[in-house]
């Protein structure tokens, strides 16, 4: 049964090829002082950067860099960046590349004006925002999050050997979007692959949950078909345009909070990919794609009707004169050998952990009650040894 939410997304979308022009629409609805926020370089390399400045300049905006936006941006950086902020009296954050420079602006645009330790703040104590906040706009170049469209904003603190999201209200969804998924064609195939993989694993969160007939789950066996053929097509030919922006619309839809409203969600599988990360620094979607498998195939007796009809309906397990388990079991297979064809790393040994990580990295887990089964520390330290 649908619980009772409230809905409301205010991130306006630009798509498509001409999507930058809507930056001209935009920033007119904003004061002078621009932050641009952005990588490590990928967009001075594809000449998106040349793009965004033109537009910034024909529209009579000051500009104020804040480049070198690492993937996995670290409390040290966004306590850099709000400095940056701050000397510029920036009216808007502009965030040109992917999740990670998304997500950064968010952190920074709603700690500026907040007299306290932002990782504490939001990153570890889990505060609401009491202070202003200033805009955030973002121009997208790398696909899997579905930060453009939400309020999520991850933070990793090496020192404290942790990774960890906060999931922001809708005053800090970035005001708009754009999304031309042309830009995206640039990105190496680990990165594209990667993203796919997160994309995939967002709408996984949310549909292994729950055991009621719920709309979600449709959508998102749709999603997850749709993003399944347009990968098998974009990873033989990166500049396919209809299977690129096939990707890059799903991602928004994974993750931009409709399918997850009136149902329970999971995300274990992220707090055991973010725990990864914080020790190895290693790609989020790569991190996630480790540890999946060996997860599913744990908790999948505990959901079996779920598993099942999800090996039907995305995998197109034929069902006749077999039992739930091995129907799952095939479902599940089919997911791997999928998993293996794209090129995604199915191991974290390969993402730098080792054996002896593994009580650190276990330490440094969070553990979600959404799922079919509420996994305990040597339960998650188990996934870990058959994940390495
Ligand atoms: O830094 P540059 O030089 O731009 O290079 C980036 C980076 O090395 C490169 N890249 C991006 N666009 C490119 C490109 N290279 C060539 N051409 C382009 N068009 O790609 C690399 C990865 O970028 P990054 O932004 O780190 O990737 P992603 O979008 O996967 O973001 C990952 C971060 O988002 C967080 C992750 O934990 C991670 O910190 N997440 C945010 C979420 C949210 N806001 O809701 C949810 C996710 O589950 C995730 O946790
Ligand atoms: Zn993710």
């Amino acid at each position: 049964m649908l619980g009772n939410f409230t809905y409301c997304n205010p991130t306006k979308l630009y798509f498509g090829k001409d999507a930058l022009d809507g930056l001209n629409e935009e920033l007119p609805k904003y004061g002078k002082n621009v932050l641009l926020v952005y990588g490590g370089g990928s967009i001075k390399k594809n000449g998106i950067y040349d793009k965004v400045v033109a537009i910034l300049k024909a529209n009579g905006k000051n500009i104020y860099e804040d480049g070198g936006v690492m993937p996995n941006p670290t409390s040290d950086k966004l306590n850099e960046g709000i400095e940056r902020a701050k000397n510029a009296k920036a009216d808007l954050i502009l965030a040109v590349g992917g999740g990670s420079v998304c997500d950064y602006a968010k952190a920074v645009s709603v700690s500026v004006h907040c007299n306290d330790d932002a990782w504490g703040k939001y990153f570890i104590r889990f505060e609401d925002v009491t202070c202003d906040i200033i805009p955030v706009g973002c121009v997208l170049t790398m696909v899997g999050t579905g930060s453009e469209m939400n309020g999520g904003s991850v933070i990793t603190n090496h020192a404290q050997k942790l990774k960890i999201g906060h999931v922001f209200g809708e005053n800090v969804f970035p005001k708009f979007s754009i999304l031309n998924p042309e830009y995206t064609y640039t990105l190496p195939k680990y990165q594209m692959v990667s993203g796919i993989y997160d994309i995939m694993s967002h709408i996984l969160e949310q549909y292994f949950s729950g055991t009621d007939d719920n709309t979600s789950d449709y959508i998102m066996e749709g999603l997850l078909r749709s993003l399944i053929n347009s990968a098998n097509v974009a990873v033989k030919n990166p500049t396919d345009y209809e299977a690129r922006s096939n990707i890059m619309w799903i991602a928004t839809w994974a993750l931009n909070t409709l399918v997850a409203k009136g149902k329970t969600t999971d995300w274990e599988v992220h707090m055991l990919g973010q725990a990864v990360g914080a020790h190895t620094d290693a790609t989020h979607g790569m991190t996630l794609a480790a540890v999946s498998m060996p997860y599913y195939r744990y908790i999948m007796p505990y959901g079996l009707k779920k598993f099942a009809r999800y090996a039907v309906n995305v995998w197109g397990v034929n069902p006749d004169g077999k039992t739930d388990e091995q129907v799952a079991e095939q479902g599940l297979a089919a997911m791997e050998s999928w998993m293996k064809s794209i090129g995604l790393v199915m191991n974290i040994t390969e993402l730098g952990a080792t054996e002896d990580m593994i009580d650190g990295i276990t330490e440094s887990t969070l553990i979600m009650d959404g799922g079919y089964k509420v996994l305990d520390k040597s339960e998650i330290r188990s996934i870990y040894k058959k994940s390495l």
